[in-house]
């Protein structure tokens, strides 16, 4: 490897970033991974951390996971590529669809269609569901509703999806046809309701009303995270999902859930799906499927949908849409192993303990610091959302979180900000004493900010 400086700045002259600004990254330099052992990582200057970030909500089981490297290495030496186009298919991910079938969609939902990555699985969702109803009979239908603050990608079906300006205005015009929902975020809502089960019910009615306005028979599909992530990790009410999924069979509309982030474990359960009880029509996945070793996601689809398609006699049902990396089989090996480590560790259950544990210390550092606006999560995924003005919830700026940030780097653990939260998504193979780490040093940060 060469050495820091080089590094350092080949990446300002090379590499433009994802979510930041290319002056930006030149005036503060972001930190050059170089390894990873366990839930540490360490950096170019010889620096070890804890990573409460999980990479990017991925690396679940932690950067150590020897079975996962050895299917990696063992499928590099069988075949390290062929196409899932029509025609040919790979050993590995039949077996991996299998698996996912096997125990991790819920009932019926036997189908996956892989792709590389979370949104890709998300572009597959919106497109088999206008095809559904174009296979139905039904093409009118063709209009996505979503969630403010929601996320879902960047492809330009998932960010006509996405529900923050950030991710919106600098590329317009995005897709026609997408409507936008309040979020079931009870800290800030345009209803000033701060009862979960009640702005529940409110956004259930401003759906309600957005659907008599559109029509019904306009509308293919409603888009939604069951734990908003990106936007802040918004845990909706317990209601709010099964009353989304009651509208939709009420006005026949098909339901995605985005379980990119949720998806195998994070939330304590092994689905937001399966967390709230509630039978989507498709499913996205990505992320964690390789513990993110490989570049891998799915869309899984219910019965209704792949009925349809299957008895399809019309010449709508043929699929037009893949990824020369759809079903990649060094990929699907990594998945098979991963999740067979997932399963063994039973990750979701600490994940729902170590949950209890971290969302106590993060209400404690709440009562601790007045910088602090609200504390938010479920199992291992969690906002710190800052705030310059608790009274009037006034939004902590660019500078205050850039300080926290480093402060806690200073102090041992990788936190990532994204706006006024401090987002905490770490391996779901933390330990108790692992939390008690993260908020040691989220304590010294917030208080040097
Ligand atoms: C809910 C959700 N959907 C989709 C995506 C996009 O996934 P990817 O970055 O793998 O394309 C993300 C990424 O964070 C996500 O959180």
């Amino acid at each position: 490897m060469r050495d820091s400086n080089f590094l350092r700045e080949q990446n300002a002259r090379h590499i433009w970033h994802p979510m930041a600004h290319p002056a930006e990254m030149q005036a503060n330099p972001p930190k050059i991974i170089t390894g990873g052992k366990g839930t540490r990582v360490s950096d170019v200057d010889g620096r070890e951390v804890l990573d409460a970030v999980g990479g990017l909500w991925n690396v679940n089981l932690g950067y150590s996971a020897d079975p996962v490297k050895k299917a990696i290495a063992a499928q590099l030496d069988q075949l390290p590529y062929y196409s899932a186009f029509r025609g040919t298919s790979t050993a590995p991910a039949i077996e991996l669809a299998h698996e996912l079938a096997d125990w991790f969609a819920p009932e019926g939902m036997v189908r996956s269609f892989f792709t590389s990555g979370g949104s890709d699985s998300v572009e597959t969702a919106l497109r088999l569901a206008r095809q559904f109803w174009k296979v139905k009979g039904q093409g009118e239908k063709t209009k996505f509703m979503a969630l403010k603050k929601g996320y879902h990608g960047t492809h330009f079906g998932g960010a006509s999806a996405n529900g923050n300006a950030n991710f919106r205005r600098n590329y317009e015009p995005l897709m026609p046809g997408f409507y936008h929902m309040p979020a079931p975020y009870t800290y800030r809502n345009p209803f000033n309701e701060t009862d979960p089960a009640r702005l529940a019910q409110l956004i259930i009615q401003s759906f309600e009303d957005e659907i008599a306005f559109q029509g019904a028979d306009t509308i293919a599909a409603i888009i939604m995270e069951p734990v908003l992530g990106a936007g802040g990790v918004i845990v909706p009410h317990e209601s709010f999902m099964p009353k989304l999924r009651a509208l939709c069979d009420r006005h026949d509309i098909l339901l995605i859930a985005d379980e990119v982030v949720t998806g195998f474990g994070r939330t304590g359960s092994w689905s937001g799906s399966r967390l709230w009880g509630v039978k989507p029509d498709m499913m996205c996945i990505a992320k964690a499927i390789t513990s993110g070793y490989f570049p891998l996601g799915a869309t899984l689809i219910g019965e209704r949908i792949a009925e349809a398609f299957e008895a399809d006699k019309t010449t709508f049902g043929a699929i037009g849409h893949g990824y020369t990396y759809s079903a990649h089989p060094v990929g699907c090996a990594a998945a098979l192993a991963a999740l067979s480590e997932t399963r063994r560790l039973n990750v979701a259950d600490n994940a729902g303990a170590r949950g209890l544990e971290l969302q106590a210390g993060l209400k404690a550092l709440k009562e601790k610091h007045e910088i602090v606006g609200d504390v938010r999560g479920i199992g291992l995924m969690a906002a710190i959302e800052l705030v310059s003005d608790r009274a009037a919830k006034k939004p902590a700026d660019k500078k205050v979180m850039g300080k926290v940030s480093e402060e806690a780097y200073g102090a041992g653990v990788m936190i990532r900000v994204s706006g006024p939260n401090i987002i905490l998504s770490p391996p779901l193979i933390f330990t108790a004493a692992e939390v008690e780490e993260t908020l040691a040093a989220l304590d010294k940060a917030l208080a040097a900010a």
